[in-house]
């Protein structure tokens, strides 16, 4: 990899000056001046297609950031994360989510022990769990059997076993419900209790660390509801509570028996862990046939993104798309939109696994400060609903806003014209967002509803969409778990791309901690008496107000 700074590298500077020289590009005149645009920026896989072209970029663009990946080493980083080198340089650690999903054996070996049979163990015994569960074998402590699920776990160990839970709830096995508690806010495990039975519940307490305070805060009250409902001593904890950790010593301190322990390693990242043993819940809810479709898509992904060229490449369009926006245009955030309401917590999962992964400022070697913007603030809501709320600053606001737009053929609920309807607004509007309406076009609308001429010239300016707005849309035959491994597994690696090119480790999650430790230093102070110390003066007063509030 190249030794000079990204922003200083040739390819750097070249798209400066070319993003100087397209500023007032507009996509609506490409299209018009190339009728074949579609056709030669799009990307695809067997059911889904990523169409990028109504971004507002070139094919000279396009070719420049080829350029770019090329000079940051995205190639060659790319074979060293799949051959399991300590890309994690901070942490010492491989970075091999996709060996998770192995369709079969490469022979990769780290730390010394082959992978693939350590991870087919683990696959067998969550199939195992799931199949004893789906035949009604799996019996609490009264002997009544299993019926919910409760996985208790929080970032990495909640967002991807919620989010994909969500995204396939037509695929859930009848009779068999999943929950999902991570919030240490006492309301959060509360809800959840009030709808399970604790003779027919079993505890998944997911945490790769086991020492998460959040999560083992949730699973001490999760474990005295349990043995208080049931009117049990700690035996019953062995027929109710399983562990989804790398910790094998937290979880027997914390009372579980190992044999009821579901491993991973420490190469599987909190945010790419849905692969793993954390998402035991899934191959509870959803059988382990949809969990093994689930691997099956991210795989082919895996050999799309180590194989294909980088202009066909789909999650490297997607990150050198992503970097031109954020560090060549002044886009600050990312729109993820799924036209799928199944789909509700996609963004929110994408927002752990992008900004936790390339939140970043420090370079991977540590000797500099990066002079340059990385990962943006990632956010969405499923449309149609966000028409309704945000898309008004999409379109008219002042700030450049990319956006991914995702939609299916086919609705896992068909219901009348309902999906028609769904997928007319999808496109709609990435059509409006890259049209725009001119102050012309506006005003012959307004000349044409019969407005007298002052009020159309008043109206007309506040009718102008300027367009030009970058959007991306993935359109897939069905949401189906084999999709969804694909759509998860092409973020995924777009984030590493853009972590490649940014210079930042995407793998460790420092700045979560800072806040984690004070919290504990501010913990016993809540119930101290005397003067708070040691604080700045608001911290100190909030601290202070709060004692004598929840007196009352
Ligand atoms: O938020 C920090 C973090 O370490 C995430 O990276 C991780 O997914 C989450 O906490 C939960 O950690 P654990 O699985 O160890 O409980």
């Amino acid at each position: 990899m190249t030794a000079l700074t990204p922003s200083q590298t040739p390819a750097w500077l070249a798209l400066e000056a070319h993003a100087r020289a397209t500023a007032t590009l507009h996509t609506r005149a490409l299209f018009d001046a190339d009728p074949q645009r579609f056709s030669r920026m799009h990307a695809e896989l067997p059911g889904l297609l990523f169409d990028y072209s109504k971004h507002a970029v070139t094919a000279e663009t396009m070719a420049l950031l080829q350029d770019l990946a090329r000079e940051r080493g995205v190639p060659e980083a790319r074979a060293a994360m799949l051959r399991g080198d300590a890309i994690n340089v901070t942490e010492h650690r491989a970075v091999l989510h996709t060996a998770l999903r192995a369709q079969s054996d490469t022979g990769l070996v780290v730390d010394g022990q082959p992978v693939y049979p350590l991870v087919q163990a683990e696959l067998a015994k969550m199939q195992a769990l799931s199949e004893r569960l789906g035949r009604g074998e799996l019996l609490g402590h009264t002997g009544e059997p299993i019926t919910d699920i409760v996985n208790i776990g929080i970032g990495g160990s909640d967002l991807g076993p919620v989010m994909v839970s969500e995204a396939l709830r037509p695929f859930w096995r009848e009779g068999l419900r999943a929950h999902f508690v991570s919030n240490v806010d006492g309301a959060d495990l509360t809800g959840v209790l009030g709808r399970v039975r604790a003779a027919t519940t079993l505890f998944l307490i997911a945490s790769k660390t086991f020492t998460t305070d959040e999560t083992l805060t949730n699973a001490h009250s999760a474990r005295a509801w349990l043995l208080h409902q049931l009117g049990a001593g700690p035996e019953a904890v062995a027929k109710h509570f399983v562990a989804l950790s790398t910790n094998t010593a937290g979880v027997v301190e914390f009372g579980i028996d190992p044999a009821n322990m579901l491993e991973f390693w420490d190469w599987v990242g909190g945010r790419y862990s849905l692969w793993s043993a954390i998402g035991t819940s899934l191959a509870c809810v959803l059988g382990m046939e949809h969990f093994d479709a689930l691997l099956a898509g991210a795989a082919d992904v895996d050999a799309h993104f180590r194989d294909a060229p980088l202009d066909q490449n789909i999650p490297v369009l997607m990150a050198l798309l992503g970097v031109f926006h954020h560090n060549f245009r002044g886009a600050a955030t990312h729109a993820v939109l799924p036209y799928d309401q199944h789909l509700h917590r996609f963004p929110a999962y994408l927002q752990q696994a992008d900004m936790e992964s390339n939140g970043k400022r420090v370079r991977r070697s540590g000797e500099d400060v990066v002079g340059y913007e990385t990962g943006p603030v990632v956010w969405g809501e499923p449309g149609t609903n966000g028409q309704h709320a945000f898309y008004q600053l999409l379109h008219q606001g002042t700030g450049v806003v990319p956006a991914d737009f995702l939609v299916a053929a086919r609705s896992q609920c068909p219901l009348g014209r309902h999906h028609d309807k769904l997928v007319a607004n999808c496109f709609a509007q990435t059509e409006a967002l890259m049209r725009g309406r001119t102050l012309a076009e506006a005003r012959a609308e307004l000349r044409s509803s019969g407005l007298p001429p002052d009020e159309v010239e008043r109206l007309a300016p506040h009718k102008v969409f300027p367009g030009n707005r970058s959007t991306s849309t993935f359109l897939y035959e069905q949401l189906d778990p084999r999709t969804l491994g694909r759509l998860i597994a092409l973020y995924e690696h777009k984030i590493f791309v853009q972590g490649v090119i940014w210079d930042v480790n995407s793998y460790d999650q420092m700045g979560v901690e800072l806040g984690k430790q004070l919290a504990k230093a501010i913990l016993p102070e809540l119930d101290g008496q005397g003067e708070v110390l040691g604080h700045d003066a608001s911290t100190a007063a909030l601290i202070t107000r709060y004692r004598d509030l929840r007196r009352g």
